[in-house]
């Protein structure tokens, strides 16, 4: 099947999620932040993303931007960093995280094959607004595809169902590309061609489905699909 429409995941495929804490870490003042930074940036992303799985399971969804700000409170807490102003600062750069080097190129290339392109994400649509608006990619996207309007967060099926219903294809006609092992399975069990990008190298998921493409960045996205 010939691949019409690409679909990105956000946080972590297009946008690195670890330039929050990392950036506002080199400020100066920051020196408690500068001693953890590492670990409470992993565990924020962590607990972000219990949050929406829990948080699916119980039936008690709440938005990205809620679970985003949870994830940050149980990751100061737990680094004894008890500070509102570095609280506020890591949420304000968390709404302009950095996007990857290479992402801007890429989808430069997509657009020039005729592809449409889109994000599909758990984030809020503000929060992907302006993560896109930050980053200067806005004109190499078509749609901006939150969980919002399915109520549910990644992977239940519903959401990967939107990506379908706005472009009105087969779900084999979509790449989806995600960073994130789990997405990458629940893209794949919907039925979507999926690329993995792997740029920790981390072992496959242990999931009942499995991606097509383990990539290490972005680059080599433009190649899968035809000119
Ligand atoms: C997203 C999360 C999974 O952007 O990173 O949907």
């Amino acid at each position: 099947m010939t691949i019409t429409t690409c679909i990105f995941d956000a946080y972590g495929t297009l946008f690195d999620v670890s330039s929050a804490a990392r950036a506002a870490a080199a400020e100066p003042g920051r020196e408690a932040l500068a001693q953890v930074w590492p670990v409470l940036s992993e565990n924020w992303r962590r607990k972000q993303l219990e949050y929406t799985w829990l948080r699916a399971v119980m039936g008690a969804h709440c938005d990205f931007w809620q679970v985003t700000q949870d994830g940050l409170d149980w990751a100061m807490e737990a680094a004894g960093l008890d500070d509102a102003g570095l609280r506020e600062r890591l949420l304000a750069l968390y709404r302009e995280l950095a996007a990857y080097p290479e992402v801007p190129a890429m989808l430069a290339a997509l657009k020039a094959r005729g592809l449409a392109t889109a994000i599909l994400s758990n984030g809020s649509p503000s929060m992907l607004d302006d993560a896109v608006r930050s980053a200067g990619i806005g004109g190499l996207l078509d749609d901006l595809l939150s969980v919002e309007s399915a109520g549910v967060y990644k992977p239940h099926a519903r959401v990967y169902a939107l990506v379908t219903e706005r472009f009105s294809c087969l779900p084999d006609e979509v790449l989806f590309v995600s960073s994130n092992g789990w997405d990458a399975a629940g893209a794949a069990a919907f039925g979507f061609t999926t690329a993995w990008v792997n740029r920790a190298g981390l072992p496959m998921d242990r999931l009942p489905a499995k991606p097509q493409y383990i990539l290490p960045d972005l680059t080599p996205i433009p190649d899968l699909v035809s000119p």
